[in-house]
């Protein structure tokens, strides 16, 4: 087991997950733990994360020089590199000018940590992001690869069993990174790799015992993969403690509302409360076209028809969310700092604030691929864990203009042709996400003898691997003359289907 001190950096998460992906059990805690929490630890190795702070402020976070007595091999990132090399007595300066974005690593010298795309003579892609810069190092260590502007960029002490890199190895934009923990992790702290989505499992479910205790639990169940794996996670942890509740907008997609609830109720036998409010969604909706007042709209009304069934139940103490680690770092963006707001996840937040019940999230440390790995540990059906992302206003936002029911059913036609043809062609997994979208502009067409006068459907369908960016789905035209012909048949109120070849940037995967 490794164990990784988080100075504040945004991708700390990323490198749990390198190591979860190559099977090493490791757990992140803040960097000011104490010599003895460390120790009792035990681990076999130690990572000290990047950070957004300065090595050269006069309360610059620091972790306990006892890490580095241990006699277990450390890995300092960036931030984490500056804090060992000071500590350790070497120097750090404020740079020139900041390093931000990619560079160039040029390796130098061997080291057991540099092999294949490390040796020595290897150019290596990286990602750098830090003001300040190592400018001499401590007694023992020695250079064993350069960037432009970080002369210090990698360097190691290999009999002590220090390392330490200006780059972050973890994110994708270092495209051989994760080579590099690999080589910490199972070469040189002797980890055998053979950890499992089960044993985190077992882990999530103890953890949640310990917080909850004896105290009732409420979870919003949305249809989606993540919610889903909440519930059932809890309902292992805690059984009969837990009662989900369904807030059906009446903006799902054909036949989802059904499945969810009899999955639950039938299948899991876990007690669920099903509000079918789908008419209160579309009275409010009504005459409502702006995207951002729609998606507030009906974030709204869904906090208060949540409210109002969970009062119903009486007393709960927690609130579950599915939350994942993504939803963590896009709403931290969406909501403060310096950028804009693009569009206002209905989500996240919100409910807790109102409620004033204590948050379980128990799967804010994951990403979307390990939510679905670890649903399938829990048995859910394959169909239901492969699921495409649906967002909380779900149809809502894929009708721009004005909502009525005549349009959400419409939409649900196409879109489940749509989909049936995806899945025929065996293209569903290989997609991030696929949908229909009824565009609120009518066309002329000719349908037999006669003139039509009907709207325009547009077909999205993108890959992807956090939402975060994405390109447009390469089908082929016979594929999408096929859906075309099927939609236009099929479907009344659609005469001309378009299919949309924007990636995001700069469009996003929605419409609104
Ligand atoms: P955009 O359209 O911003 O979407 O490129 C990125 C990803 O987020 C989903 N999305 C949402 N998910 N609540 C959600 O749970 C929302 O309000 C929401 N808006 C967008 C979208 O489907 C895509 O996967």
């Amino acid at each position: 087991r490794i164990l990784i001190l988080d100075f504040g950096s945004q991708v700390t998460q990323l490198i749990a997950r390198r190591l979860r992906e190559s099977g090493v059990y490791c757990e992140i805690i803040p960097f000011n733990a104490d010599e003895a929490r460390i120790r009792a630890f035990k681990p076999k190795g130690v990572i000290l994360s990047g950070g957004p702070a300065s090595v050269l402020d006069k309360d610059a976070p620091l972790p306990t020089p006892a890490v580095y007595e241990l006699g277990v091999p450390v890995f300092g990132i960036c931030y984490g590199q500056q804090a060992m090399c000071l500590q350790l007595g070497g120097k750090v300066e404020p740079g020139e000018t900041r390093e931000f974005g990619r560079a160039f690593v040029d390796m130098r010298e061997a080291s057991t940590i540099a092999q294949g795309d490390w040796k020595p003579g290897e150019r290596q892609q990286v990602w750098m992001s830090h003001g300040d810069r190592v400018t001499a190092l401590p007694p023992g260590f020695k250079v064993v690869g350069n960037s432009e502007g970080a002369p210090y960029a990698f360097v190691t002490d290999e009999k002590r069993k220090l390392y330490g890199v200006q780059f972050h190895p973890e994110v994708v934009h270092t495209p051989h990174g994760a080579e590099l923990y690999r080589a910490f992790t199972h070469d040189i702290c002797g980890c055998k790799g053979d950890w499992t989505m089960a044993a985190y499992k077992t882990q999530a479910i103890e953890k949640l015992r310990q917080q909850i205790g004896k105290g009732r639990v409420i979870c919003g169940l949305s249809g989606g993969v993540d919610s889903a794996v909440t519930a059932v996670l809890l309902h292992e942890a805690i059984g009969s403690q837990l009662t989900c509740i369904f807030v059906d907008t009446g903006m799902m997609r054909a036949g989802e509302a059904d499945e969810v609830v009899t999955l639950f109720r039938d299948h899991y036998n876990i007690p669920l409360v099903h509000v079918d409010a789908g008419k209160q969604f579309l009275d409010k909706l009504a005459g409502v076209t702006d995207p951002e007042t729609k998606r507030k709209t009906i974030g709204g009304l869904f906090i208060d028809v949540f409210d109002a069934e969970a009062s119903k139940l009486g007393g709960a103490d927690f609130l579950a969310q599915g939350t994942l680690y993504p939803d963590v770092i896009e709403s931290v963006s969406f909501t403060g700092g310096p950028s804009v707001t693009i569009k206002s996840h209905h989500n996240v937040g919100g409910l807790p604030a109102r409620m004033k019940l204590k948050l379980v999230e128990p799967l804010r440390e994951l990403f979307k691929d390990e939510v679905r790995a670890l649903g399938r540990e829990l048995g859910l059906p394959d169909v239901f864990v492969g699921r495409h992302p649906f967002p909380g206003p779900g149809l809502a936002i894929r009708i721009p203009g004005d909502i009525t029911f005549e349009k959400l059913e419409i939409l649900r036609k196409a879109d489940r042709i749509y989909l049936e043809e995806i899945r025929n062609a065996g293209l569903y997994d290989a997609i991030w996400q696929a949908f229909a979208v009824l565009l609120p502009v009518k066309t002329v067409g000719v349908m037999g003898d006669g003139r039509t006068y009907d709207n325009v459907c547009a077909l999205r369908a993108v890959t992807s691997t956090d939402g975060m960016t994405a390109d447009y789905f390469p089908f082929s035209h016979e594929f999408l003359g096929r859906a075309a012909t099927r939609i236009i048949n099929e479907v009344r109120g659609i005469n001309r289907v378009v299919y949309d070849i924007t990636s995001k940037p700069p469009g996003t995967i929605e419409w609104e």
